[in-house]
């Protein structure tokens, strides 16, 4: 554990030290759960989004993109169910005052018997050597099967109160398993009780016109209200899909963990709209196209995991996390949600206006059902820049630290370096620069001796080091320096352009998918 939470203090310090990610009006000692990109930040994040956009909407000839507004009629979040749902289960510590999700209270003390599970599987491992198989000890050795079965259970008696609204349960729960709060370390807990979690806002200038709203805690209604517009201008046929970015505003309370969980955040939704009927196959098919892209960025198989839901939101038959493995463990990165027509069938009842499509194949109105793709952009951002983040043992006995960011998605693609101030080689950098800015973004960087400048590149996630020296001036050739290898090739200054592209054009990533 301590070892976790040291990784995860060098991923938050990192991200500063390195213009990627500062606490929001830091100078006023910062807000809590709410962040500012700076400007490696910014970029990653454009790029992030880009990819995301690319894959789903210029790639698929049957989705489209919009930009919906933040503010939306009050009552499409009664319709959507957010003002009677949206809610998190608390409980407060009577001794420390320190208020928790009751849910994540349960959930992370099964997180403690699953450490267990783990801890026995690498004993095993190491009492059987080549001979294990992980497999059979999982489904044979009694002392596993046992903590499985009490996690299991565990979850499923959470999953069954939250869905039946059952507090008292819940609270009992803690109770059993005689969880203690982490920082009084007492067990003298209050009820459960529900908060929502929706921000509420006012428009209008006078207080007696003034109309309560709501900052928009998913940007999915935004899609749901423009359903028809968008079908009918865009003449779609089902299955079709409307994907948007934007931003999102959440009160959590449970507001720890960086970027993981933010007030406010953005978030890369699809809502893929279907033949009723249909949504069995269409959930499967968007879980391994999800999956497909996050594979794509060679992010490292094992880091991935499904995690199908016992609890199901409000609006759901069937939903499946992606998880990662972020450094305080395997965590919720994207949703997959089979939606059916709730949404739908819900606007219509409370706008009185239709939400059906006619189907030419059948003959027939209805209201399609819905599989929601939906990411979080910051969370994204986190599981690229905490898993690229490594300290490097070297073969002459230094270290270095390096951020290796998918190059398709690095905020800088080449820095350009003069190795001297002078004798016309900073001149010659910045013709470099100014060619390439075209197409990549590049920067100038000449202080300090070329290692340090390597270094330095390395720690900020840019694939290339460009050297320009002395034999530049003869030939026409310049170093080209890999961030991940630290090969160095002589090359031509005509041929950078090809050589950077080969490895950031969206293009060659996007093909994998
Ligand atoms: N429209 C469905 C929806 O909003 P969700 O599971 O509540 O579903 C989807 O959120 C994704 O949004 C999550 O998988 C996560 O990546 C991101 N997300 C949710 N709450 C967040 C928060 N407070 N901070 C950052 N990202 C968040």
């Amino acid at each position: 554990m301590a070892k976790q939470e040291d990784d995860f203090r060098k991923v938050i310090s990192h991200a500063k030290e390195y213009g990627y990610v500062v606490q929001s009006s830091e100078i006023y000692d910062g807000l809590s759960a709410v962040y500012d990109y700076t400007q490696n930040g910014a970029e990653l994040k454009k790029n992030i989004r880009e990819y995301w956009w690319k894959a789903m909407v210029q790639m698929n000839d049957n989705i489209v993109g919009i930009d919906a507004a933040i503010f939306m009629h009050p009552t499409t979040w009664k319709a959507s169910g957010h003002i009677d749902a949206f809610n998190d289960p608390l409980i407060d510590n009577k001794d420390s005052k320190k208020r928790y999700r009751a849910d994540v209270l349960v959930e992370d003390h099964v997180a403690k018997i699953e450490t267990k599970i783990n801890k026995e599987v690498a004993k095993a491992a190491k009492r059987f050597g080549d001979s294990f198989d992980k497999e059979q000890f999982l489904n044979t050795n009694p002392r596993v099967l046992g903590y499985l079965e009490k996690s299991q259970t565990i979850l499923k008696r959470l999953g069954r109160s939250l869905e039946n609204e059952d507090l008292a349960d819940v609270k009992a729960l803690i109770e059993e398993l005689e969880i203690a709060c982490p920082l009084s370390g007492s067990r003298n807990w209050t009820d459960v009780k529900q908060f929502n979690l929706m921000f509420g806002t006012k428009i209008g200038a006078s207080a007696d016109t003034a109309m309560d709203l709501y900052l928009r805690p998913e940007t999915a209604q935004g899609i749901f209200v423009n359903f028809l517009n968008v079908q009918k201008s865009g003449r779609l046929k089902i299955p079709f899909g409307i994907a948007q970015i934007g931003k999102a505003f959440r009160n959590e309370i449970v507001a720890r963990q960086f970027i993981f969980r933010m007030r406010e955040f953005e978030q890369m939704e699809m809502q893929f709209f279907i033949k009723p009927g249909t949504q069995k196959e269409w959930y499967q098919k968007w879980k391994e196209t999800r999956l497909k892209w996050h594979l794509s960025l060679g992010m490292g198989e094992e880091n991935y995991r499904f995690h199908d839901h016992e609890k199901l939101a409000h609006y759901a038959d069937a939903a499946a996390d992606i998880e990662f493995k972020f450094p305080f463990g395997f965590k919720e990165l994207e949703g997959i949600h089979s939606r059916t027509d709730f949404d739908l069938g819900s606007h219509e009842k409370y706008s009185g206006k239709k939400l059906q499509y006619f189907d030419p194949e059948i003959n027939e109105n209805y209201v399609p059902y819905v599989v929601e793709t939906s990411i979080g952009l910051d969370r994204m951002f986190l599981a690229v820049f905490s898993n690229s983040l490594q300290e490097e043992e070297l073969d002459n006995g230094t270290s270095r630290t390096v951020l290796r960011i998918p190059a398709v998605l690095a905020p800088t693609k080449a820095a350009v370096l003069p190795l001297v101030k002078k004798d016309g080689l900073p001149e010659i950098a910045h013709q470099i620069i100014d060619d390439l800015k075209f197409d990549f973004n590049v920067i100038y960087d000449e202080k300090d001796a070329v290692g340090r400048r390597y270094r330095r590149q390395d720690a900020a996630g840019t694939p290339y080091c460009i050297t320009v020296d002395h034999q530049t001036l003869e030939d026409k050739t310049v170093t080209i320096r890999h961030r991940d290898t630290m090969e160095q090739q002589r090359v031509l200054i005509q041929e950078l352009s090809t050589i950077i592209s080969q490895e950031v054009d969206m293009k060659y990533w996007l093909k994998k998918i």
